[in-house]
């Protein structure tokens, strides 16, 4: 059941596609027509809590636990490998509970065996698992997912979200590694931002919507029974706006459909460190090939220093300081919030 749910979610994940509505259109960056600098002065390089990345794009949690998902993660790393990517695999709790299943998440640290690895789990998870997690693939670090609304949606889902907050806050203590609690696609809104910074979380993905849609993924696999879901969340910009309410710069990931280099770039001038993308790069995969997905990173990597050069910003931390525009949706809901 749980292996044969992995590559249901990759095959709707594709079908089903990202919806673009990630609220990055409501943030217009400032042209800068005396920029002082040159593309050789641009430094991709990036700091999310104690993990310097040589590039602010990383590819975000998607898979393991089944054969196919091994020949994903596998291309996956390759890549993260040649272009020098943090990776993140997909929730190793199938793996923890059958053990055969381990390679198909191993493989991402035999293929990187020097690169930025992060372990995934969900909040359900036990100290002592985190453990094992991290342990299974050498881990930098361990994302903590957060995915109420996919589980609810899912018949086979969790339905039980009590002590998730005492859980991770069991495994910050103990884990040794940083701990990232990302969402999966539904926005982390600031009153969660400061419940997970009161326990210690030093890291926050806030994984907003516009993207992978995991309400639909999961009607899709049941009849869309709760299709009515399926526009619940927040999209990527407001919910960046709100973690970056409660977190400092450097300590929060913006993801949830970003896909090309221009909304990397708007998600890192709102005070973003770094952006984690996923279903894009699986198209590009699995429509293409590895070849063409080495070449959309590139695209996307020359794409970030031609805007960086364009704005005058020769460093992530150099794009915070530039001027931004947030209009339509996002700045209303910040305006109603009291965030403006
Ligand atoms: C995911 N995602 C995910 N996240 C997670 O923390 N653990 C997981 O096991 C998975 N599994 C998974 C499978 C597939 C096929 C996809 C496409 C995605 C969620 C992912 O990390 C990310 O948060 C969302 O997909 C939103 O980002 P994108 O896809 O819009 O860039």
């Amino acid at each position: 059941m749980r292996i044969s749910r992995k590559m249901e979610h990759v095959h709707y994940a594709l079908e089903l596609g990202q919806s673009g509505q990630q609220g990055l259109a409501d943030v217009k960056l400032v042209h800068n027509c005396l920029p002082e600098t040159s593309t050789d002065q641009i430094a991709l390089t990036t700091v999310i809590g104690d993990l310097i990345l040589s590039s602010p794009i990383f590819i975000n949690a998607m898979t393991g636990g089944a054969e196919e998902t091994e020949r994903i993660n596998r291309d996956l790393a390759i890549a993260a490998r040649e272009r020098g990517l943090a990776m993140a695999v997909g929730s190793q709790m199938s793996a923890l509970r059958n053990s055969e299943v381990a390679p198909s998440y191993q493989v991402v640290r035999r293929m990187n065996p020097h690169g930025i690895v992060l372990a995934n789990l969900g909040s359900e998870a036990s100290v002592e698992q985190a453990l094992r997690a991290v342990d299974m693939i050498e881990a930098n670090a361990l994302q903590i997912h957060l995915n109420v609304m996919q589980e609810l949606i899912m018949p086979e889902g969790d339905r039980n979200f009590a002590g998730m907050i005492d859980r991770i806050a069991a495994i910050v203590d103990r884990v040794g590694v940083p701990v990232i609690v990302k969402e999966v696609g539904f926005g982390i809104p600031r009153e969660n931002a400061k419940q997970l910074q009161e326990i210690g979380v030093r890291v926050l993905d806030v994984g907003g919507s516009g993207g992978t849609n995991f309400a639909a993924i999961e009607n899709a696999r049941r009849s869309a029974a709760l299709a009515w879901l399926n526009d619940w969340g927040t999209p990527t910009s407001i919910a960046l706006l709100e973690a970056l309410s409660v977190y400092p710069r450097g300590a929060v990931i913006a993801s949830g459909g970003i896909t090309n280099a221009l909304e990397a770039a708007k998600a890192l001038t709102l005070g973003a460190s770094a952006v984690g993308m996923a279903g894009a790069f699986l198209k590009v995969l699995r429509a293409e090939g590895i070849d063409a997905l080495l070449r959309f990173i590139d695209e996307l990597q020359q794409g970030l220093i031609l805007i960086m050069t364009a704005l005058g910003a020769n460093t992530v931390q150099q794009l915070w300081e530039r001027p931004v525009v947030i209009t339509g949706e996002t700045a209303e809901w910040c305006r109603t919030r009291g965030m403006d």
